[in-house]
């Protein structure tokens, strides 16, 4: 494992639970191949900390600055019901568009729409754009109930990365679950970099984005 992986703070009790070793250790065996292209899926139960892996791998992006060299350096983390929702209101292929230059995409929580078919119509969208890109993917439905409300959706989940289903407890039903015992790290998280993009003003930080993106289009032409 490298150092990156292994200073970075998961934020993430294990509980000595092999189910959640195991989803910890995927998570990291993913950030050690960052900025490789391949996906990961991660479904399971409500609460047990899926999301928050997530999370914590973008924040492990920026904190590193890992970046492929080509394209955009920013990740970006999508709310699924969210995003539809935006979608539904103006420019959807704008707004599918852009995820496709964003360093590392977590699309969060799918399925938890009710799958409609345009819902499953715009994410196959969104995965194709993301095709040989680092794009975590999260939800509580099973690959299988996945692939039973879209075949391609679900096919494509098997076919861009690794698919991890982790059966363990809901971490807010765990007793002690209040005391931290995280392991790691053995330093304290450098978090300068973050601040300083995190601290630009909202409007200047999309300015910036837009004009990256713009680069990055003319470049590939
Ligand atoms: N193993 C864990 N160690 C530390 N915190 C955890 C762990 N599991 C979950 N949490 C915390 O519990 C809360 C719920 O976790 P999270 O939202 O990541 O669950 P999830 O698997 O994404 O659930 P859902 O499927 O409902 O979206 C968060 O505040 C998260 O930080
Ligand atoms: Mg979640």
């Amino acid at each position: 494992m490298s150092n990156k992986t292994k200073l970075h703070n998961w934020e993430f009790n294990t509980y000595n639970d092999p189910e959640l070793t195991d989803l910890l250790n995927t998570v990291k065996n993913y950030a050690d191949q960052l900025p490789k292209g391949n996906w990961l899926t991660l479904t399971g139960p409500s609460g047990i900390g899926k999301t928050h892996l997530a999370r914590r791998l973008i924040k492990f992006w920026k904190r590193w600055h890992i970046w492929d060299g080509n394209r955009c350096l920013y990740p970006d983390f999508c709310e699924w019901a969210r995003f539809l929702d935006e979608m539904r209101g103006s420019r959807p292929a704008q707004k599918i568009k852009e995820l496709q230059y964003m360093g590392l995409l977590v699309i969060d929580d799918i399925g938890a729409e009710n799958g409609t078919e345009w819902a499953a119509e715009k994410l196959l969208e969104v995965l194709n754009v993301r095709r040989g890109k680092p794009t975590v993917i999260t939800s509580n439905l099973t690959l299988e109930e996945i692939w039973a409300n879209s075949q391609r959706v679900g096919s494509r989940l098997a076919g861009g990365g690794k698919v991890k289903l982790t059966r363990a407890k809901n971490f807010n039903l765990r007793e002690n679950q209040s005391v931290p015992v995280f392991v790691e790290p053995e330093t304290e998280p450098e978090e300068r970099a973050e601040l300083e993009i995190e601290t630009l003003p909202p409007a200047i930080a999309e300015v910036a984005k837009r004009i990256a993106n713009k680069f990055v289009e003319n470049a590939n032409v």
